[in-house]
C-alpha cells in the first residue's frame, strides 16, 4: 500500500495543493463509515485522507455503522437478529450485540485516528428518542435522533478534535437505543450546516440501471426514489433516502462513495469528475442574481476573462456600479461563473454579456446553464429578443445556445455606436424568446 501512496504523491504536487487550500478552509464534512468499510483494508488510506482534509482546514465529523460487525457477532453466538440496519424493531438481545458490535468498531476507528496523529473523542452530544410503534409494531430499542448539541461539536472542531459519533445513543433518561447512521449522519451535517455529507460504502456509488450517477441533482433523486419501479438495495436506498433530506435541510451536497477504492475521499472532493454519486442542488438553484458583496469575486472572474480577450475589461468601480446586472453560478458557496443581463431602451430587447465560467469547471454544462437562465430570466422581465456580442465564442452561443446570426441593426443606436468605439469587432447573435416554453421557474 504504501508504494501505491508513493506513487500518487510526488513534491512537485505540493504546488497543485496549493489551490485546494482555501477551498473549503472551515467548512464541516460529515462522514459515514460502513462498518464493513471500517474493517476493510482501505479503511487506514481513508484515515489518511480525513488528516489531509483536517491539514487543508477542514473540519471532520465521523459517525460510523455497525452493520457487519453485527451480523458476525449474532453468528458467532448463533443469535438471530431482529435488524441489521437499525432500521427495524431492535429486541434486548439485538441491542446488547449491537452494544458490543459499536464497542469493537470505535476503538478500530480510534485506534486508526491515533496512527494517522489525529486527536479525536467519542462524543454523546447526540440525543435520541425511541423510534417508538410504527403501523401498530413497537420498534423498542431501535431510536431516532431527538437533539444534536451542535455547540459542543463546534466546540471540539475549534479545537481541532475529531468528533467520533457512534450508533448507539443515548436518550434523555441515559438509555441507549440503536439508530441508523444514516439517518445519523444526516441529522449531524442538518444540525451543523456541514457544506458536505459523505457515506463511505462498500458500492460504487448510487446506480440506475446498472450505471452510477456520477451528478444527480436533487429533483432527480426524488423522482428516483418515488419510482416504485426502480432497484435501488436498501442500504444505497437508506443512504439515497438521507441525501435527499439533507438537501432539504440545505447541505448543498451529498455523495455515495465506494470506500473500498484508494484515495475514494479526496478524488471525489478535488477532482473534476468525482468517483461516486454526488447528489446536490438542482442546477437552477445555483445560479442567483448577484449582490454588491459579490463585487470582488467578479471582478477576478472579469480580470481572468479579459486577459484572453474574451471579456470586456471592467474595472472594480465600474462592476459594483452594475453589479444588479449580474447573475452568478455558485457552487460550495464560490462563484465559479457570471452572466450579465442589461435590457436595451424600450425592454424589448435584452443583451446578454460577460458570460464566463472559470477554466477549472470548464464544459460541465456550466457555461450552457448560465444562457439558459438568462433567456429565461430575460423572457420573464418582458423581452422577446436576447442578444449576445462574442468576438471568440460564435461556436458556443450558436451550437450549444441556439442563437442565430443577427445584425447590427439589432442593437440600439447607441449601443452600435459604443461597439464602434470599442474596436472590438464582436459579432452580433440573437435568441428569439418566443421560441422558449412557458415554464418558468
Ligand atoms: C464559453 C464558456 C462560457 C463556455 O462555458 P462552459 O461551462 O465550458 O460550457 P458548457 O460546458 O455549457 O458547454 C456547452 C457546449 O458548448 C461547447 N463549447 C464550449 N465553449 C465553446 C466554444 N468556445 N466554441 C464552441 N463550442 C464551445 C462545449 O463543447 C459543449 O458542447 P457539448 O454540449 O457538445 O459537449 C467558457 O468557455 C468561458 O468562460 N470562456 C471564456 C469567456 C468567454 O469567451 N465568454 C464569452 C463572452 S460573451
Amino acid at each position: 500500500m504504501s508504494s501505491q501512496r508513493e506513487r500518487a504523491m510526488k513534491p512537485t504536487d505540493l504546488r497543485g495543493i496549493l489551490r485546494y487550500v482555501p477551498m473549503f478552509r472551515d467548512h464541516v464534512f460529515v462522514i459515514a463509515v460502513d462498518g464493513s468499510i471500517v474493517s476493510h483494508e482501505n479503511f487506514a488510506n481513508i484515515v489518511t485522507d480525513i488528516a489531509v482534509l483536517r491539514s487543508l482546514s477542514i473540519k471532520v465529523v465521523l459517525v460510523h455503522g455497525i452493520g457487519q460487525q453485527l451480523v458476525g457477532l449474532a453468528g458467532e453466538h448463533n443469535i438471530v437478529l431482529s435488524d441489521v440496519q437499525g432500521e427495524g424493531p431492535i429486541n434486548a438481545t439485538t441491542m446488547s450485540l449491537a452494544r458490543e458490535a459499536s464497542a469493537l468498531v470505535s476503538q478500530s476507528v480510534l485506534e486508526n485516528l491515533s496512527q494517522a496523529g489525529l486527536r479525536c473523542a467519542i462524543t454523546n452530544a447526540v440525543r435520541s428518542t425511541k423510534i417508538g410503534r410504527l403501523k401498530g409494531v413497537d420498534h423498542l430499542y431501535a431510536g431516532k435522533v431527538e437533539k444534536v448539541d451542535a455547540a459542543i461539536l463546534k466546540s471540539m472542531l475549534s479545537q481541532d478534535i475529531l468528533p467520533l459519533v457512534t450508533p448507539i445513543v443515548c436518550d434523555r433518561e441515559g438509555q441507549s437505543l440503536r439508530v441508523n447512521s444514516d439517518h445519523l449522519a444526516m441529522e449531524l451535517a442538518s444540525a451543523l450546516g456541514a457544506s458536505k455529507l459523505i457515506y463511505l460504502t462498500p458500492f460504487s456509488g448510487l446506480q440506475v440501471n446498472g450505471i452510477v450517477q456520477l451528478n444527480l441533482p436533487e429533483d432527480d433523486l426524488k423522482r428516483l426514489l418515488a419510482d416504485k419501479s426502480a432497484k435501488l438495495d436498501p442500504r444505497i436506498r437508506s443512504k439515497a433516502v438521507q441525501a435527499a433530506k439533507a438537501l432539504d435541510n440545505d447541505v448543498p451536497r451529498a455523495h455515495i462513495l465506494d470506500g473500498r477504492v484508494f484515495g475514494c475521499l479526496l478524488t471525489e472532493i478535488f477532482d473534476k469528475v468525482g468517483l461516486g454519486t454526488m447528489v446536490h442542488a438542482n442546477d437552477y438553484d445555483r445560479i442567483r442574481q448577484a449582490k454588491k458583496k459579490d463585487a470582488q469575486a467578479l471582478y477576478n472572474l472579469a480580470k481572468h476573462g479579459a486577459k484572453t480577450d474574451a471579456l470586456v475589461a471592467r474595472t472594480r468601480q465600474q462592476i459594483e456600479q452594475s453589479f444588479a446586472d449580474f447573475y452568478v453560478y455558485e457552487i460550495d458557496d464560490s462563484i465559479i461563473g457570471c452572466a450579465t443581463l442589461h435590457p436595451y431602451p424600450g425592454g424589448k430587447s435584452m443583451e446578454l454579456g460577460a458570460v464566463y465560467v472559470q477554466p477549472f469547471y470548464h464544459g460541465r454544462g456550466v457555461g450552457s446553464k448560465l444562457v439558459e437562465f438568462a433567456k429565461r430570466r430575460a423572457k420573464q422581465l418582458g423581452a422577446k429578443k436576447l442578444i449576445a456580442l462574442t468576438t471568440q465564442t460564435q461556436g458556443f452561443f450558436q451550437s450549444a445556445c441556439n442563437f442565430v446570426p443577427g445584425a447590427l441593426t439589432d442593437l440600439p443606436a447607441e449601443r452600435r455606436k459604443a461597439l464602434k468605439e470599442s474596436g472590438r469587432n464582436s459579432q452580433v447573435l440573437s435568441f428569439s424568446l418566443s421560441r422558449l416554453s412557458d415554464s418558468l421557474r
